[in-house]
């Protein structure tokens, strides 16, 4: 996944997706997909080049991209965390451990912390109902986690980050 800053740059990978699926049958779901899986997510710049060689509207096409939480409309920090809200989850507590992640990192879900650093996102079920409430670190699960848990995992990110930037 890269993320690309130069606006001509961005323009061009996002008109060779449009034209490598607009053949397809549906196309704005793999458009999207593609041009989050090559941008990191979907710049405000693409919606009137898909709403144009689509022939939709921009409000339809902004109307998929936030209907489907999946999709990004800004860069995501360099870290995401997604706590999971389905129901095993939901029973150990993940509502309340979800309001207090919040309120910790001063977001709501697919937002980013102020410095960049985390992007908050929900998920639903992460295979380790086991051990609910589960919350997946970038690649790492991690089960039983309590605001204790939480900002352990919180310190220790945020020192590696200082630690690579030194
Ligand atoms: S319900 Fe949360 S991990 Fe399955």
């Amino acid at each position: 996944m890269t993320q690309t800053s130069n606006g001509s740059e961005l323009a061009a990978t996002i008109n060779s997706i449009i034209a490598e699926h607009k053949t397809l049958e549906g196309p704005l779901l793999p458009i999207l997909h593609a041009s989050q899986q090559a941008l990191g997510y979907i710049p405000s710049e693409a919606v009137p080049m898909i709403a144009e060689q689509l022939q939709l509207t921009k409000a339809e096409v902004h109307g998929v991209i936030s209907f489907y939480h999946f999709f990004r409309s800004s860069p995501a920090g360099n870290n995401t965390i997604q706590i999971c809200r389905a129901e095993s989850c939901q029973s150990m507590g993940s509502r309340e451990l979800e309001a207090e992640i919040k309120q910790r990192l001063k977001v709501d879900y697919h937002q980013t912390t102020a410095d960049g650093e985390i992007t908050l996102e929900p998920v639903y079920c992460l295979g380790n109902c086991a051990c609910s409430p589960a919350i997946r670190v970038n690649d790492d699960i991690h089960g039983r986690v309590d605001m204790n848990k939480f900002e352990n995992i919180v310190d220790e990110l945020l020192t590696v980050a200082v630690e690579l930037k030194l």
